[in-house]
């Protein structure tokens, strides 16, 4: 067992090594900008029961529960500004280190706080607009929302009439295969690895740590909680993000 100034310098000493640093995100880099994890006690999984792909499909009651929960849940992800959890990946952007900012979050907090677009690889999907899945025609969600509230409790589509839903990927859903790819190909690329907030529980995006370890690069996690993949991490902190990140960058 080290002490965490021990792991802290360990830290710093292979992020400051690095050249080609792939940042890794989960929900528990922005519950502090106020959006809650999934996982932790007070979570979303704590509070509302999953929706699958295959219900939203196949059930008007499981699309009313989805947009229920959806609304429920937008205030706060619109409303949410930066942390310094995200402006560390800024700071690694600004020194020319990150290649890659891959994400699992769908609030884009990583862009508001000034990664360029193309940088942030989102796994899941975003929040922030909805999307038609016949014709593709996609909305604000602020619009989405409104609507919902206005008594619309599943919106379609306007112009053809096919079921909306918000531009995430749901337990069921396919993967946006191109995101994935480019996700794949950073993390073989990378010289290290730096996974923060996220429980590491879910594919395949947990597996992204993996590869890189594979691929011969370091691997760090910040979590407040361990994670499965703490074993195979060359450094491990187990803490708050917004007082480890900005410290290691
Ligand atoms: N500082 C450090 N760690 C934190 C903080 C914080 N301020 N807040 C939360 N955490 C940790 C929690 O302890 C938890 O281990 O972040 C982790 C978040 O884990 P999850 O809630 O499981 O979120 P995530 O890993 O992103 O979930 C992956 O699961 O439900 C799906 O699609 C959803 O993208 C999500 C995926």
């Amino acid at each position: 067992m080290t002490d965490v100034g021990t792991e802290q310098r360990a830290a710093r000493a292979l992020i400051a090594a690095a050249s080609r640093v792939v940042g890794f995100t989960g929900a528990g880099i922005s519950t502090e900008s106020g959006v809650p994890d999934f996982r932790s006690p007070d979570g979303v999984w704590a509070r509302n029961r999953t929706v699958y792909f295959e219900e939203f499909l196949s059930s008007e009651a499981g699309r009313v529960e989805y947009w229920r929960q959806k609304v429920e849940g937008w205030p706060a992800m619109r409303d949410a500004r930066p942390n310094a959890g995200h402006y560390a990946f800024v700071g690694l952007h600004e020194q020319g280190k990150l290649t890659a900012m891959i994400t699992q979050n769908i609030e884009r907090l990583h862009q508001r706080s000034g990664l360029p677009a193309e940088l942030v690889l989102e796994l899941h999907g975003t929040t922030t607009e909805a999307i038609c899945l016949t014709c593709g025609d996609r909305i604000p969600s602020d619009e989405a929302c409104r609507r919902v509230a206005g008594g619309e409790l599943a919106p379609r589509c306007k112009p053809c009439g096919g079921l909306l839903k918000p531009a995430t990927v749901s337990f069921g859903q396919a993967m946006p295969h191109d995101v994935m790819v480019r996700a794949c190909a950073a993390a073989e690329s990378c010289d290290l690895l730096l996974a923060v907030g996220s429980s590491l529980v879910v594919e395949p995006a947990a597996s992204l740590p993996r590869i890189a370890r594979r691929a011969g690069a370091r691997l760090i996690i910040v979590n407040r909680e361990p994670t499965p993949l703490d074993v195979i991490a060359d450094v491990v902190l187990h803490g708050e993000i917004g007082e480890i990140l900005p410290a290691l960058v």
